[in-house]
């Protein structure tokens, strides 16, 4: 960090970009209020069942300054409106960071405007802030998405503790990973989800994954569809989205419920990708009553990457700590507890 901190004036008007995978996702806000967020999705990956680094960097190429002209026009802004550039440095695919990192330094020069790195995770923690939303110190994130699935306690702004981690797959990647074993595109997320509700819950018996220590693991159930798939090649793929989806949520809950036997804090939130799920709101809106917990879920649009998010964290981290150093480099691994606090 190279400058200084300053208490924001009532409105500063910032552009996040995020590129840490396969959504280009550019979002204006006024500090708490959204003014535009669009992103755009990079269906060629669809065709590899996978991400594709090198393709996801170069479709970022193409669609961010189309969208931030979108975005301008939907927030009603010029150029020359953006008071601060913020962009996702980490963790994620090194070349699509560059794209929008090395974009978002150089229309900061080019503005004469700060520029503020913003950690991807801490952008999906940010996004329980909007439509007047508020955790209250210390809180419990949930944090599920195609990259991570982790508790993290968060005790006061920017003092991150991780309470548990995922052993092997993060939660999302088993949606996607089963659904290419049951012939569903990719994301498989919403697919699976999609597909659940036309199948029958107790038709497959799949195991809820019961880690010794708090901690999430996603491998042993994988394996358990795999085997299934192999032994009944006939097998209802509704019934298998359900009861996988029942599973893998099942083991959300659990753990989650430990952690607040715990911590004992009073709020819960849950983002990323998976946060989309409307049966994992079911369960975590069961688990709020049981705890007494006031239960934060980001709507819909900012559960999974966008830009939004990137933004608001970024002015978060600017009013605390002022502009980062504009050598920052990108990279594909940070924890939330590295973070300057
Ligand atoms: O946060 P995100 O957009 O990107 C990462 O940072 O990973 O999360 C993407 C992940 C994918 O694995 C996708 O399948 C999953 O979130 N996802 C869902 C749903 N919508 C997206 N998983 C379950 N149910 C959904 N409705
Ligand atoms: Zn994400």
């Amino acid at each position: 960090m190279i400058s200084s901190g300053r208490w924001l004036k009532w409105s500063m008007i910032t552009l996040g970009i995020e590129t840490s995978c396969d959504e280009t996702g550019i979002g204006i806000i006024d500090r708490g209020r959204i003014l535009a967020n669009l992103t755009a999705s990079q269906i060629v990956h669809t065709r590899y069942g996978g991400v594709v680094p090198e393709l996801a960097a170069r479709n970022h190429i193409k669609s961010i300054m189309p969208l931030i002209r979108v975005g301008l026009e939907v927030a009603g802004i010029k150029l020359a409106g953006i008071e601060l550039v913020a962009a996702t440095n980490g963790p994620g695919l090194i070349g699509a960071l560059l794209v929008g990192l090395s974009f978002a330094k150089s229309l900061a020069i080019a503005l004469k405007k700060p520029f503020v790195a913003v950690n991807h995770l801490e952008g999906h923690v940010y996004a329980l802030r909007f439509d007047g939303r508020r955790p209250r110190y210390p809180y419990l994130v949930l944090l599920v998405s195609g990259g991570h699935t982790e508790l993290v306690l968060i005790r006061k702004e920017f003092a991150y503790e991780s309470l548990a981690r995922t052993a092997d797959d993060a939660c999302g990647e088993a949606f996607d990973k089963v659904a290419k074993l049951i012939g569903l595109p990719y994301p498989g997320g919403p697919y699976i989800e999609k597909a659940a509700r036309s199948g029958r819950v107790g038709a497959v018996k799949f195991p809820v994954p019961r880690p010794k220590r708090l901690g999430f693991s996603y491998s042993g159930l994988k394996t358990a569809v795999l085997y299934y798939l192999r032994d009944h090649p006939g097998g209802n793929p509704d019934d298998i989205a359900a009861n996988f989806q029942e599973a893998a949520l099942d083991h959300l809950t659990a753990v989650t419920r430990q952690a607040l036997k715990q911590t004992g804090v009073r709020y819960l939130g849950i983002v990323g990708g998976v946060s989309a799920n409307t049966r994992l709101h079911e369960k975590f809106r069961g688990l709020a009553r049981e705890f007494a917990v006031t239960l934060l879920i980001p709507g819909l649009q900012y559960c999974t990457d966008n830009g939004a998010m990137i933004a608001r964290a970024g002015v978060a981290r600017y009013k605390k700590y002022g502009a980062s150093d504009i050598n920052v480099d990108a990279v594909a691994r940070q924890s939330l507890e590295e973070l300057e606090t």
